[in-house]
């Protein structure tokens, strides 16, 4: 008998989602299904805003991610003013946003995907979680909550608070760091750096190497990747230019202005979140597994393999040691979890860096600006993939057009293959438990999804079905607009 499992709601990220996996009559997979079940609408209720008021909106679309919206609505507004900002208040932006990313890389390894590595995929679901690491290995705990912490308290004192900013607006930052400032959060920045190179150390001896096997079968889908480069190819997570890379890895650079160029957004009736694919590569859309078409990838592992290099020195020495490993692409989709791990570095390298750049505590931190008619388009590489933020103002500088490409959003797509895969992969005439169903989902979890931040299609193309079914369980009649 044909039969439907369901996994819901999927745990241990954030927002909301569900997946249903088909089976056919000999219990084999027939189909899969990541259901994403909210929806946020900025795209529609940013209208009638004034431009500057945008980055202190935007936060409000995720608790997890305000300062990659945050950012990413400043460029918007920097390219719809046409302003540039003083080189005091860039720096200051992009070390907001590598504080902001080694907090989230944290929370995402040890409190979301480590679970399923530390204790392993078939542990008690009831354990399975950061209280259960604190309960296994209480050092480690402690060490993880204290460094996240230490994120959200550089934010604080560099901005004024970690979560929800206000600081960074059209033309630059608000507010200039002092000395004293600088010294107090420079500590805490060292103390992440040194945790982000035990991180690292602990995983490739502990974790890793247990997992290896899985790495290889579950979720595995070749694509294209997306992240983002500086002129010399290394990676950059505030600023450059959008890299697009084919399976086979070659690729292109493009101005994030001009992504409507490379990416076009396909809607599908069963989620609220949209699918973008690869419009430039001419060959159109499919999630088929043996023939995907326009497929590409972003967040972590996307952005290892997108860039040449990486200009901090010990998250290259990682790189180089990775790509020897797994090659460039790398297809392997649990290794994002690793990605993830040498971006961390990165980032608490770079946060060090620029603490220690006296232009930190430069005064000139904005340019000011007048309101004008205009478009502009500002990315910056968000935790969770490259975040775009279109804005359209009229001549008080008041929205007319917002459209928001989110991290998550460009993961759609081979989020539901490497589902797919993962469900074809671990169920097999009908025999399933919860270890299996629960390796499926860390195939979900390694992309670290924000599903709260990627749904805002609010202009009716989105379908919502409803399905009336009578007491046999048949339907009897399907209402969709
Ligand atoms: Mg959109
Ligand atoms: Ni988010």
């Amino acid at each position: 008998m044909a039969k439907t499992l369901t996994i819901a709601p999927v745990s241990r990220l954030e927002g909301h989602a569900k997946v249903t996996i088909n089976l056919d009559d000999k219990g084999d997979v027939a189909d899969t299904f990541v259901n994403i079940v909210e929806l946020r609408g900025f795209e529609k209720f940013c209208l009638g805003r004034p431009v500057e008021e945008m980055p202190r909106i935007v936060t409000s679309i995720c608790g997890v991610c305000p300062w990659s919206h945050h950012l990413a609505a400043s460029k918007a507004g920097d390219a719809a003013l046409g302003l540039t900002p003083p080189p005091t208040g860039r720096k200051l932006r992009e070390l907001c946003n590598s504080i902001a990313y080694t907090e989230e890389h944290i929370l995402h390894f040890f409190f979301l995907a480590g679970a399923d590595y530390v204790l392993g995929p078939g542990a008690d679901y009831r354990t399975r979680n950061v209280i259960g690491i604190a309960q296994a290995a209480p050092e480690i705990g402690k060490k993880v909550v204290r460094n996240r912490h230490l994120g959200a308290r550089m934010l604080g004192i560099i901005s004024g608070k970690s979560i929800h900013p206000v600081t960074s607006m059209p033309g630059g930052f608000s507010k200039p760091l002092t000395a004293g400032e600088r010294d107090t959060a420079l500590k805490m920045a060292e103390e992440v750096l040194e945790f982000s190179k035990w991180g690292i150390a602990w995983a490739k001896s502990e974790v890793f190497p247990k997992y290896l096997d899985a790495v290889k079968t579950v979720g595995v889908i070749k694509t294209g990747y997306m992240g983002t480069v500086r002129a010399d190819g290394s990676m950059d997570l505030y600023d450059g230019k959008i890299r697009l890379m084919k399976p086979d890895g070659s690729f292109e650079d493009f101005e994030d202005s001009r992504y409507l160029d490379y990416i076009e957004e396909k809607v599908l009736p069963w989620s609220y979140l949209k699918f973008p694919y690869a419009k430039k590569w001419g060959e159109g859309f499919s999630m088929d597994l043996d023939a995907p078409k326009g497929i590409y990838r972003t967040n972590t592992l996307a952005r290892i393999n997108a860039c040449e290099k990486i200009s901090t020195p010990l998250a290259q020495k990682e790189l180089e040691e990775f790509r020897k490993a797994f090659g460039r692409p790398c297809h392997l989709t649990l290794l994002y979890n690793w990605a993830r791990l040498i971006e961390l570095l990165y980032n608490a390298e770079y946060a060090v860096q620029l603490l220690k750049d006296p232009q930190i505590t430069g005064k000139e931190t904005r340019v000011s600006a007048k309101p004008k008619a205009g478009r502009g388009v500002g990315h910056v590489e968000a935790p969770r993939g490259t975040l775009i933020h279109d804005y359209e103002t009229d001549a008080e500088g008041m929205i007319v057009n917002a459209n928001l490409i989110v991290g998550t959003t460009h993961n759609n797509a081979p989020i539901n293959m490497a589902v797919k895969h993962a469900a074809k992969a671990l169920i097999k005439g009908g025999n399933y438990n919860e270890e299996l169903l629960n390796t499926v989902e860390m195939s979900i979890r390694a992309y670290d999804p924000c599903f709260s931040c990627a749904t805002h299609n609010l202009d009716g193309r989105v379908a919502v079905k409803i399905e009336v079914k009578g007491p046999d369980g048949q339907v009897q009649r399907t209402l969709a607009n």
